[in-house]
């Protein structure tokens, strides 16, 4: 489903990817283990578009994705948690939610699916995403993931 081919990315003059290649079949879950620093950041970066990769081949089920604006790789189905959950502070739990529905053209369907998986945001669907606490927040920068009804999900 995803397959990445000899990937550098450099920050200025710096090297953070040094040819790293790997392949994701459907079904499959892989883990990145690396030191604090190693890239693993960078690399999922690279696969949204937000980090320019310097050289190197990302595909999904075969079509290219670097070069692609980063606003239309998730509408290919590839959904995004990022490290710092990166949630709208100021907006709802709901509008978060609806924010991921958005990036991806879906509908009431797939928000009932994600309030399913978490009931605990279904009782807050009113609360500010900024005042829910740490492990609330964390369900929800999933759940805005998965409203995306993603083929592939990256957990930063
Ligand atoms: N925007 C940036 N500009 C310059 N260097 C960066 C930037 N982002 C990350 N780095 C550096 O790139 C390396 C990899 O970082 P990162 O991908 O965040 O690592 P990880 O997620 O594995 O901890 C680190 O040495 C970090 O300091
Ligand atoms: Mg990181």
């Amino acid at each position: 489903m995803l397959r990445l081919d000899s990937i550098n990315c450099f920050y200025g003059k710096i090297q953070v990817l040094r040819d790293i290649s790997l392949h994701i079949a459907p079904g499959e879950i892989l883990g990145l283990l690396g030191r604090n620093g190693a890239g693993k950041t960078t690399l999922l970066g690279a696969i949204m578009g937000l980090i320019k990769a310097g050289s190197g081949s990302i595909q999904l089920d075969g079509n290219e994705l670097t070069g692609l604006p980063a606003h239309q790789i998730p509408k290919l189905g590839v959904a995004y948690v990022p490290q710092g959950r990166r949630l709208f502070a100021e907006m709802s739990v709901e509008e978060n939610l609806r924010m991921g529905l958005l990036a991806n053209d879906q509908g009431q369907e797939t928000l009932d699916w994600v309030l399913g998986l978490f009931p605990a945001l279904t009782e807050r669907l009113n609360q500010k995403a900024g005042t829910l606490s740490g492990g609330e927040q964390q369900m929800l920068a999933t759940g805005r993931a998965l409203c995306l009804g993603p083929k592939l999900l990256l957990l930063d």
